[in-house]
């Protein structure tokens, strides 16, 4: 009995939690309502340009980008890594980076890697430039337990660098051939949405281009030109075309 008590007050409880929120999404529509009514067609205008929510991380073509990219700026942005990291065999916060990719992950000798790492390890023969590439985004996302306490590097380019500076440390991976279809699935994911590619909206040369003979003949069917339609019309017809 009490329990059933006990029942009906948190329902009744989550109850009106509901229609509270309910009422407050009402107040707010009212409140906010007439505002953008007055300027709609400029704040579309405005938003539409901008980036949208979350662009899909579609690794690049590690072929296409790696052979271009920017070892020097990469050099720099590990800068951020070298609190913890030595770009030799020497042991750190974390292990040394020296030969890291194409090596087994958690197998750095004298290194007390993570359970997670070392599950990592178990799971995935090699650090290949794809799994260095996420981890290195947001590492305790990618390996949740993991001992590398680092935010991550956000910006694409930035973990292409620094991955073309870790791949001048003796590292054991050859740079794959360009793949122009991946690149261009890549560049295309990057680069948002594809909504707006206008190269399939060609103009249509054939009506400029089209010889005076034959548009006279098209506009035979017009009423006020069936009458003077012989050879003798086709130059009295251009006049009356360019008026249109
Ligand atoms: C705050 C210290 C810290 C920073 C900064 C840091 N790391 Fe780490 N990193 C670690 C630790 C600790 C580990 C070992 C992780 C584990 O055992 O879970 C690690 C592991 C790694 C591994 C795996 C190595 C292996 O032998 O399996 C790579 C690759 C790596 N880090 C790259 C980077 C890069 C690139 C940067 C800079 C963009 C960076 N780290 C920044 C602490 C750090």
């Amino acid at each position: 009995m009490s329990d059933d008590l006990g029942f009906n007050k948190i329902a009744g409880a989550v109850l009106a939690t509901g229609l509270v929120i309910v009422g407050l999404n009402q107040v707010a529509t009212r409140v906010y309502e007439p505002e953008p009514a007055a300027k709609e067609g400029m704040h579309v205008d405005a938003v539409l340009p901008d980036e949208g929510p979350a662009k899909p991380d579609i690794p690049p073509d590690w072929g296409t980008v790696l052979p271009v990219a920017d070892v020097s700026a990469g050099q720099a942005i590990f800068a951020k890594c070298s609190s913890c990291h030595k770009p030799t065999d020497e042991n750190a916060t974390g292990p040394g980076l020296n030969g890291v990719l194409g090596r087994k992950p958690a197998s750095h000798p004298g290194f007390a890697y993570s359970s997670s790492m070392q599950d990592f390890g178990g799971k995935n023969p090699a650090w290949d430039f794809e799994h260095v590439y996420e981890f290195i985004k947001a590492p305790q996302k990618d390996i949740p337990g993991t001992k590398m306490t680092f935010a991550g590097l956000k910006k694409p380019e930035d973990r292409i660098n620094v991955i073309a500076y870790l791949h001048t440390l003796n590292s054991s991976l050859p740079i794959p051939k360009p793949d122009p279809a991946a690149a261009a699935k890549a560049a295309e994911a990057a680069a948002g949405p594809a909504t707006n590619a206008p190269a399939t909206n060609a103009a249509a040369p054939a009506k400029a281009g089209a010889p005076v003979a034959t548009n006279s003949v098209a506009q035979a069917g017009q009423p006020h030109q069936a009458p003077t339609s012989g050879p003798a019309a086709a130059p009295s017809a251009t006049p009356s075309q360019t008026t249109k």
